[in-house]
């Protein structure tokens, strides 16, 4: 039996702020339970919701080092759908209303972190061969092993993997403080390990010292070796070229199956699409204000609002967009910039536009259900999950041609007769703007040749399973077992 251990800073059903929860949740289920024990630990927030709280079991606690603090480390416990979820408990880190605020805080909080996760081990003694660590937060988990951490002999031969899911992140703040929060000595800060452009940087301590590096999406892994999506560290990634890959994500196909999701209004398949998908429009346009017309286009965007996501294209052609005979609903939060563009246009264009500015998880799938396209203009996308749900719905995704929107959505070919939704190259708003406009044509002119789509989005499948196979691929080539 081959032990890993997901290390992340966020995982559903307990915590989310985006995709890399979805992720964290929905995969440690797909491996082949012969042959794997895939266990995962994350943080106990106090803004998690009490009733997760309350099916947690205190495990032990103890004491341990960071810096100069002496830290109190609890462990909790919980068995979910068959995982075995361990979290870090800790109320002077784990305060707070969301689980990240800003630096140098979060980096204190996840040095505190990543240092917990390698300390619980021989405490639950659980000794994973490979310790699969998500995003900068827990970027230093690799460099905490390959430090104090070998004096104990139990953590030799451990594993390490660093799962790049936003490269724009990187967990940065200058050296001397970093230094002091934690406890980590000269020999790490220096241009070929923890530091970068004179700060500290952990997501680069990570992949330094990482045994493997991935991403989530083959084109991103490619991107992310250029200057223009390389944040920086393109050099670094160049250099790491032969240990880094990319997979690219899935989405857990029990919780988002039109058939049997709760949240939506009529469930349907790829059979019944035709008659019984336009009656989720229907009643979503009832309830957010939009005009009844189960005929119109309805364009959906479920989305954290920052410009990664491509919004500075929408904003410059909204105008223009709302003369064609559409609808838009705006399911999202984040920058006021963006949340105010969206409230302003769902009052100039009331009936057509609708904006929720909130988080909302069932609403969320109703969007997917309802829409008959999405729009995904992003600027970069290491992955993105909101297309594969739309996919999934038989609602055609409108993409950029970046990341995983590249390597996910077959751009339509009228002469072949192929493709699961349309895509655009560049970061231009008019070439966007045509693409939505070719996306109208078909759908009021050639509803055949767009139901066609639909079936081919509803056949395509993007479930865990092939992906989950690539990791295990990838465990197996680093514990040395072909
Ligand atoms: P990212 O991780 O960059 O935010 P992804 O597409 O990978 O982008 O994942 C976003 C996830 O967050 C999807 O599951 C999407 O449905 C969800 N999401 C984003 N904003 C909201 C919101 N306001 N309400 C509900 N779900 C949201
Ligand atoms: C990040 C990326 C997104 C990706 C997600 C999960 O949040 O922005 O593209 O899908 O992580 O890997």
């Amino acid at each position: 039996m081959k032990r890993i251990l997901f290390a992340t800073s966020e995982a559903v059903p307990f915590i989310k702020t985006g995709g890399l929860a979805d992720v964290a949740g929905a995969l440690p289920k797909c491996f082949d339970k012969r042959y794997f024990d895939v266990r995962v630990i994350l943080p106990k927030y106090a803004c998690m919701k009490q009733e997760w709280k309350d099916k947690m079991e205190y495990i032990t606690h103890f004491y341990m080092d960071l810096g100069y603090k002496n830290c109190y480390v609890g462990i909790m416990h919980m068995e979910y759908e068959g995982i075995q979820f361990y979290f870090i408990d800790n109320e002077y880190y784990f305060s707070g209303p969301k689980p990240y605020d800003s630096a140098p805080w979060d980096l204190e909080k996840f040095a505190f972190f990543s240092k917990a996760v390698l300390s619980v081990l021989p405490v639950i003694g659980f000794r994973p061969d490979v310790i699969h660590c998500h995003d900068w937060q827990t970027g230093l988990v690799p460099v905490y092993l390959h430090d104090s951490f070998q004096q104990n002999e139990f953590f030799w031969g451990i594993k390490t993997v660093m799962t790049i899911h936003n490269l724009k992140f990187q967990g940065v703040w200058d050296v001397k403080t970093v230094q002091g929060i934690t406890g980590l000595s000269d020999y790490y800060f220096a241009p070929d390990k923890l530091e970068a452009y004179k700060d500290a940087n952990f997501l680069k301590g990570g992949i330094v010292f990482a045994d493997a590096v991935t991403t989530v999406s083959n084109t991103y892994a490619e991107e992310i070796k250029t200057p223009f999506y390389g944040e920086r560290l393109d050099g670094l990634l160049c250099a790491r070229a032969h240990d880094l890959r990319g997979i690219v994500n899935g989405i857990d196909y029990d919780v988002f199956n039109p058939e049997t999701d709760k949240c939506i209004t009529r469930n349907y398949n790829a059979k019944t699409f035709r008659k019984e998908k336009v009656k989720n429009k229907i009643q979503l346009q009832k309830d957010l204000g939009l005009n009844e017309d189960p005929n119109a286009m309805l364009i959906g965007i479920v989305s954290r609002l920052t410009d990664q996501k491509g919004f500075d294209l929408i904003a410059y052609v909204m105008d223009e967009l709302c003369q064609d005979a559409v609808q838009i609903v705006v399911l999202g939060t984040g920058e006021e910039r963006y949340e105010n563009m969206f409230r302003h246009f769902d009052w100039k264009y009331h009936g057509k536009v609708s904006a929720q500015i909130y988080y909302d998880e069932p609403l969320s799938h109703r969007i997917y259900a309802a829409s008959d396209a999405f729009l995904m203009p992003s600027l970069f996308e290491p992955c993105g999950l909101s297309q594969l749900m739309s996919l999934r719905y038989g609602t055609l995704p409108i993409v950029r041609e970046t990341g995983g929107l590249k390597d996910t959505v077959q751009p339509y070919n009228e002469f072949e007769g192929t493709g699961t939704g349309f895509s655009f190259t560049n970061y231009n708003a008019h070439e966007m703007l045509a693409t939505v406009r070719n996306a109208e044509r078909v759908y009021y002119d050639n509803k055949r040749e767009w139901n066609k789509m639909v079936d081919r989005a509803m056949a395509a499948d993007f479930s865990w399973s092939h992906s989950a196979k690539q990791y295990e691929e990838m465990y197996n080539w680093l514990i040395g077992d072909k």
